[in-house]
């Protein structure tokens, strides 16, 4: 997106913000500092704007379990189902937690091949968990001997490697960070301070995400000050030109603990943009929610990411199969790109290193089609219409989507749109031959000099006020579907 457009709907945005959804405002306290940091950071904005498609990555001590403890699957506990979440399911002790890293050993983890892989799947950039709600560090963290170096017998700093691998094949990096939950150092996050102040969060479960079973037994305000805040800090000293930081569920963050959390990482890397789950409107991009894709855009006022999992769990689950196909993976990509939003889909590392085979496969179907087609995709903007065509299906979280399975039921009329300059694009996912008709490029968008099929060549067409008519060649590429490129 160019940098003026992106300028205008900051404004607009800003404008908009009384309105805004809550999760999409901007901050009560220090608004005018924050709006001057968040203006600085525009050249990063519209990188991501442009990028589209990330690997996110969630990888820790959970991924030993991989969703089983003692023989009992996390769907039988306590919800969120959720492999990283294990600790919270069975409440496990922080000790008998903490001696998994004992066995922490990923001889299998190769930084480079993960990197290639992202690059083979047609991503721009890669977030790995450098701590999760754990507590567990994957880098060499020198304020906490819960990590990687200290505390397993793996020895190698993943953060560093992976950082790495990145800087030296040329894609983008950024960290996930949990700042707020902490079931290893960061007390009952203040649960009990909410229940008796009877102050509420924005979720019906007071106790959500809380370590109330072995809380740790300092305050929350401790292990900000010796644990979260000093190892963000570090992170932005080790790992030097980042694009965004991942924090997340700030349910009882107040807003001059958001602030700082914003404020360490601007004062060392001014210009990495972070994610709104930092809590009380300091993000600079939203996140509609996990596995979500939004239905009404006027909702959100700063640029937005959809995460996805790759099957119903972030961190690795061994006996979860439902993995998202190559066909599903590019309806996410395509819808929301087509609503201008990027999506930042995730791997779960075996506790070993290794990629799920399904995912390395999947990625890699998704980059052929992206090779052939990405122009429709990367630097894109959204246009005035987002899809025609009868099939529509809303994707509303993970809980939906692991209930409701994914039916493909796309047929040849639909059509997502996006917009480069003059250049407008059709995405079907449907392969198709013979004539097909694009309703919304009538004669009323002005007259259309050429079509070109991409991977292709410039096809044959009609256009009149019933749309575009387009003769598609036998036997063309689009085992997935197809772009159309028109140029006005
Ligand atoms: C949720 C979960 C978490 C996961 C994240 C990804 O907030 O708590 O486990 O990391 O979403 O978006």
């Amino acid at each position: 997106m160019q940098l003026r457009n992106m300028m205008a709907i900051l404004l607009v945005g800003l404008q908009q913000a009384a309105v805004a959804a809550p999760a999409d405002k901007i901050p009560e306290v220090h608004t005018e500092e924050w709006i001057a940091m968040n203006a600085s950071k525009a050249e990063t904005i519209e990188w991501f704007q442009d990028a589209k498609f990330g690997m996110f990555i969630h990888w820790g001590l959970y991924s030993i379990p991989g969703g089983i403890w003692d023989g009992v699957k996390i769907h039988e506990e306590r919800r969120p189902h959720i492999a990283e979440w294990i600790q919270h399911a069975f409440e496990i002790p922080r000790a008998e937690y903490a001696e998994l890293a004992t066995s922490f050993n990923p001889i299998h983890f190769d930084a480079d091949a993960i990197v290639k892989l992202a690059k083979a799947a047609g991503m721009k950039y890669l977030v790995i968990t450098a701590k999760h709600h754990d507590g567990f560090a994957l880098y060499d963290s020198k304020v906490s001997a819960f990590d990687v170096m200290d505390a397993t017998p793996f020895k190698r700093d993943i953060i560093r490697e992976l950082h790495e691998a990145c800087r030296k094949a040329g894609l983008d990096f950024g960290i996930y960070y949990s700042h707020n939950i902490d079931w290893a150092d960061g007390s009952d996050g203040r649960a009990a301070e909410y229940k008796e102040k009877g102050w509420s969060i924005p979720h019906p479960n007071l106790h959500f995400g809380a370590n109330i079973w072995d809380p740790s037994p300092n305050t929350f305000q401790e292990y900000l000050d010796e644990k979260a805040y000093p190892q963000v800090k570090e992170l932005m000293e080790n790992y030097p030109d980042m694009k965004c930081l991942w924090y997340d569920m700030p349910w009882r963050m107040d807003a001059e603990q958001s602030y700082q959390f914003y404020k360490i990482v601007y004062d060392i890397q001014p210009q990495i943009i972070i994610t709104h789950r930092i809590g009380n409107g300091f993000g600079d991009y939203s996140i509609p929610g996990d596995n979500k894709i939004p239905e009404n855009l006027d909702e959100i006022i700063k640029p937005w990411e959809t995460v996805g999992t790759f099957n119903n769990s972030w961190g690795f689950n061994g006996y979860d199969q439902d993995w998202k196909s190559p066909q599903e993976i590019l309806f996410w990509l395509i819808e929301i790109v087509s609503k201008g939003g990027n999506y930042m889909l995730n791997i779960g590392p075996t506790g070993l290193g290794g990629v799920p085979m399904e995912s390395v496969h999947n990625l890699e179907a998704v980059g052929a089609w992206l090779d052939v087609n990405g122009e429709a995709v990367y630097g894109t903007e959204k246009w005035d219409l987002t899809k025609e065509g009868p099939t529509t299906v809303n994707m509303g979280g993970t809980h939906a989507r692991e209930k409701e399975g994914f039916k493909f039921e796309f047929t040849a009329q639909d059509f997502w749109f996006t917009q480069k300059a003059s250049t407008l694009y059709a995405i079907s996912l449907v392969p198709t031959s013979g004539s097909v008709t694009v309703s919304s490029f009538h004669t009323g968008v002005g007259r259309v000099k050429n079509v070109e099929l991409l991977g292709y060549g410039t096809v044959a067409f009609q256009q009149d006020k019933k749309g575009l008519r387009v003769k598609l060649p036998r036997g063309n590429n689009a085992n997935l579907g197809y772009v159309l490129k028109v140029s006005r």
